[in-house]
């Protein structure tokens, strides 16, 4: 209390919380109205764990994948932070629009909100731009290819299009440049222009007040809200709303509270339950790899797969131009002094004709994802390379004499040798050491009772893709670290010279 006392007789505490909180509000509030303040709260979250993510990580191709393996294995909590922090990504996304159809329906867009709507529109873009350059970080296949495919978009703007994927992509290419261009806007632009922007929009939030209720705003008000009499018909019902006795602090500030703790502690019970994802290392060669974006761009993108060729990049710049547009222009577009839902057929069938519109591209887009197809002995997708010598490995019949858990076994042949099980072959050996192996085994082993697959039987190529692949074998356990033991043979002079 002494403490409070001090602090208070030089900066005025008491009065900073008769500003912020000792605020008549309106009646009748709804729990809808807490949306807002559950989307700052995971956004708190968000911080926190981002934080501590970019402690362990590295924003390098080469580093970058390694860095989260490690975070996951060896850092206490790692796996479920790094899981709060993904799935938290998407709850800003979902918890955002919904505060926004809260504030659509309820037409609390109109005046005195209209610059509040337009900071709300741009924070949502600040959203999904995090979102978007979150997602390349893990540099994994599905971030390099689906940021590959979000990038090009970006390219068909008109006239600008080259310069701006050159900005983003800090190159002609996507590689390095680009990460730490990633990087730095998801760690230092987002986050400045994040806290700006959501300043601003609590900071109107406090100086207006909440609105209150569509029924309280609308007896004997005048048609439109840009009739010279409204502001002053607008002041006086704000103001009898407001005379019911209801405070900001408690009677909202429990609310938000409630709701909020409600929703981050479904978040962290996910992603105890819900690890986040982690593919292959990027393989820029690999271009039968299909690319899948965030869940919430899958409409868009299953729009693009709609129209013809020709249309696409229209489509593809278009619908998103035409959406800022449509968003930013509301408040001035739509000036009718109804606020009650069930009185704007316009508004309800806006709204209905997307919902559905999205509903039926999500649910196609999701019928129609690509069997990326993961391998069981792996675990997990294989990319081109390994898949090329997955086929190999099949077809050589190398299961003939070696067992692979997880993988579909071959009948042993009654003249097969005794062979090592291959299931964690690549914690043993590295993919070069296998490589030299399969060539001639006989130079590893003098008395080797396994056949050389050196050229002519298979070329370089193919003995690489099936080297890359048995390196891949690395058992059930992803955690456990590999302990090379490869012992390569003294060149076998002798040999040689007699080729
Ligand atoms: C005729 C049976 C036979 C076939 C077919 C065979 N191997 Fe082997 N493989 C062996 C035996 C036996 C060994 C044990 C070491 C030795 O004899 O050289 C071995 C060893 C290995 C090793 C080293 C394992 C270790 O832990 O040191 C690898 C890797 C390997 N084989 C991969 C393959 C691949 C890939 C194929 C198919 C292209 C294949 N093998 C086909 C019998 C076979």
């Amino acid at each position: 209390m002494g403490i409070f006392h001090w602090i208070d007789a030089r900066v005025d505490l008491v009065g900073i919380k008769r500003t912020l909180l000792d605020r008549a509000v309106a009646r009748n509030l709804t729990w809808w109205h807490t949306l807002g303040s559950a989307t700052l709260a995971v956004f708190i979250v968000q911080a926190v764990t981002g934080i501590v993510l970019a402690m362990y990580y590295s924003p390098s191709p080469d580093h970058a994948l390694e860095s989260i393996r490690f975070l996951e294995r060896s850092v206490a909590s790692g796996t479920v932070l790094r899981a709060i922090h993904h799935w938290g990504a998407s709850a800003m996304v979902v918890l955002t629009v919904a505060h926004m159809i809260r504030v659509f329906t309820m037409g609390a867009y109109k005046f005195p909100r209209e610059i509040n709507w337009l900071l709300g529109v741009i924070l949502l873009f600040i959203v999904i731009g995090f979102g978007f350059t979150g997602y390349l970080l893990p540099w994994d296949q599905k971030a390099y290819w689906a940021t590959q495919v979000g990038t090009n978009i970006a390219g068909t703007t008109p006239l600008i299009g080259g310069s701006l994927v050159t900005l983003l992509r800090g190159g002609a290419q996507q590689g390095a440049a680009t990460l730490t261009r990633f990087y730095s806007m998801h760690v230092l632009l987002l986050p400045a222009l994040l806290v700006v922007v959501s300043s601003l929009h609590l900071f109107l939030v406090v100086r207006q007040g909440v609105a209150p209720r569509a029924s309280e705003l609308e007896k004997n008000a005048p048609a439109k809200t840009s009739d010279p009499a409204y502001p002053q018909y607008y002041a006086h019902q704000a103001h009898k709303a407001k005379s019911g006795g209801y405070r900001f602090w408690p009677d909202i500030i429990t609310k938000d509270v409630v709701v909020a703790t409600l929703i981050i502690s479904f978040l962290v019970l996910f992603a105890m339950f819900v690890k986040a994802p982690l593919e292959a290392p990027a393989d820029p060669t690999d271009s039968s790899y299909v690319p899948r974006p965030e869940w919430y761009f899958l409409p868009f993108f299953q729009l693009l797969k709609l129209v013809p060729g020709s249309f696409e990049s229209a489509i593809a710049m278009g619908v998103p131009t035409l959406m800022v547009f449509a968003l930013l222009a509301l408040p001035f577009l739509d000036k009718k002094s109804i606020r009650t839902f069930s009185r704007r057929p316009g508004a309800a069938f806006t709204l209905g004709g997307v919902a559905i519109a999205t509903a039926i591209l999500l649910g196609a887009s999701i019928r129609d994802e690509p069997k990326n197809v993961i391998a069981p002995e792996v675990g997990r997708i294989l990319t081109s390379t390994e898949r090329a010598g997955r086929t190999q490995f099949e077809r050589q019949q190398c299961g003939g004499c070696h067992k692979v858990a997880g993988m579909a076994a071959v009948p042993k042949k009654s003249d097969a040798p005794d062979a090592p099980d291959l299931t964690e072959v690549g914690l043993r050996h590295t993919t070069a050491w296998i490589h030299s192996y399969l060539e001639d085994p006989v130079r590893f082993h003098p008395d080797s009772k396994m056949p050389a697959y050196g050229p002519p039987t298979l070329s370089h190529q193919e003995i690489e893709e099936l080297s890359r692949y048995v390196g891949s074998l690395r058992g059930p356990d992803p955690n456990k670290a590999p302990q090379y033991v490869d012992t390569f043979p003294e060149p076998l002079k002798a040999k040689e010279s007699s080729k």
